[in-house]
């Protein structure tokens, strides 16, 4: 079977398609899963500019979804014709995080072998169903970004209709949080550095956008929006460089999810400013397959379709990691195959 592997020393002129091994019958408790799609992430470009080094021959890609083609004795969760979507932490089932679900040692696409093969053949407990209806390019959104934006506003952030959200950039977390927040009631701020891409987010219902070039005190201006009180989530995309934004749009005791590091990985933060906002600043990766789940079912009960930027084959697989690595796309970037 094809696969796209990473070869040392690692960079994206090491990207290559080879002729891997095929993975055979599935074992017990085992699926074997015809690949189609995956979806670009920002660790995935970390994993494939080298800059997160990968094992030498290391299968891409965290997300991937496609169709069951042979269960295993023991499997009564899914049948051959099931469309299904991998999971981002394969070993974490349901509850908190737990060591070492904080590392990417078993994250596929990283350190274990991803999606980026015409097969695979891992634990049923490695997917989900994806979406009733959805392609396949679609269901691979969810592994990582969406179920991000899930977690941090759903299963953790007990968003409650009427409150207010703040989402950094138009990438693949923002825009699905801001897709999840108005299907749930709420109230969405989107900031972006592209006047542009604001049109399009309050095209996709955003309530109030933000240009955070033009403007370097975006939270502050998202407070005032709310009358002063501040926003009751922000989505953290930025790290240190827009921390300090984000404590001063959250409002007394809300809720922010530190998500993303496009800022760089350490830096200053004004603690004493989130102390008196009495606000829960919380770090968390993606989520565990019961959350993947209970999103699926929310997604079975609404009209959510992913926004996918553009759409890359197999072969164009380091283009696509290109054009995330340009920052000109709004929403997902998906190779099929
Ligand atoms: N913790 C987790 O579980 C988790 C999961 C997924 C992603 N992440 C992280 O979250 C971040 C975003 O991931 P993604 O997949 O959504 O990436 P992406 O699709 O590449 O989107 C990145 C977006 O960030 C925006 N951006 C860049 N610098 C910004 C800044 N200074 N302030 C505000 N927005 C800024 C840009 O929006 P504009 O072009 O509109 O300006 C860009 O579109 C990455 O750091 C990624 O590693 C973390």
């Amino acid at each position: 079977m094809k696969a796209f592997v990473m070869r040392a020393p690692g960079g994206l002129d090491c990207l290559e398609i080879i002729e891997h091994s095929d993975p055979g019958a599935p074992g017990p408790g085992e699926i074997r899963v015809a690949v189609h799609a995956t979806s670009l992430n920002y660790h995935d470009l970390l994993v494939a500019t080298g800059q997160f080094p990968a094992a030498d021959g290391r299968v891409l890609m965290s997300d991937g979804a496609g169709v069951v083609e042979v269960v295993g004795s023991g499997v009564t969760e899914f049948k051959p014709g099931d469309y299904v979507v991998s999971c981002f932490f394969p070993q974490w089932q349901d509850g908190l995080p737990q060591a070492p679900v904080g590392s990417f040692a078993g994250v596929p696409g990283d350190g274990i072998d991803g999606f980026a093969s015409s097969h695979a053949v891992r634990s049923a407990h490695a997917f989900t169903h994806a979406p009733r209806g959805w392609s396949h390019a679609e269901a691979a959104t969810i592994t990582t970004a969406a179920l991000t934006a899930w977690r941090a506003l759903v299963a953790d952030g007990g968003l409650k209709a009427a409150d207010v959200v703040l989402a950094l950039g138009t990438g693949g977390v923002a825009i699905a949080a801001l897709q999840i927040a108005k299907l749930m009631g709420a109230a969405v701020i989107i900031t972006s550095s592209s006047d542009e891409k604001l049109e399009r987010a309050r095209a996709l219902g955003a309530d109030h956008v933000i240009n955070y070039r033009q403007h370097a005190d975006w939270g502050t201006r998202a407070r005032d929006w709310t009358g002063g009180r501040g926003v009751d989530h922000v989505l953290e995309i930025g790290g240190p460089g827009t921390l300090a934004q984000s404590i001063e749009a959250v409002r007394v005791g809300g809720h922010i999810s530190l998500i993303g590091v496009l800022t760089g990985l350490s830096g200053d933060v004004p603690t004493a400013q989130l102390m008196t906002k009495q606000a829960r600043l919380q770090g968390l990766i993606v989520g565990s397959r019961r959350q993947q789940q209970e999103f699926v079912a929310a997604l079975n009960l609404s009209d959510i379709r992913p926004v996918i930027d553009r759409s890359f084959t197999f072969e164009q697989l380091p283009d696509a990691v290109r054009h995330q690595e340009r920052g000109a796309h709004f929403g997902k970037i998906c190779v099929e195959w």
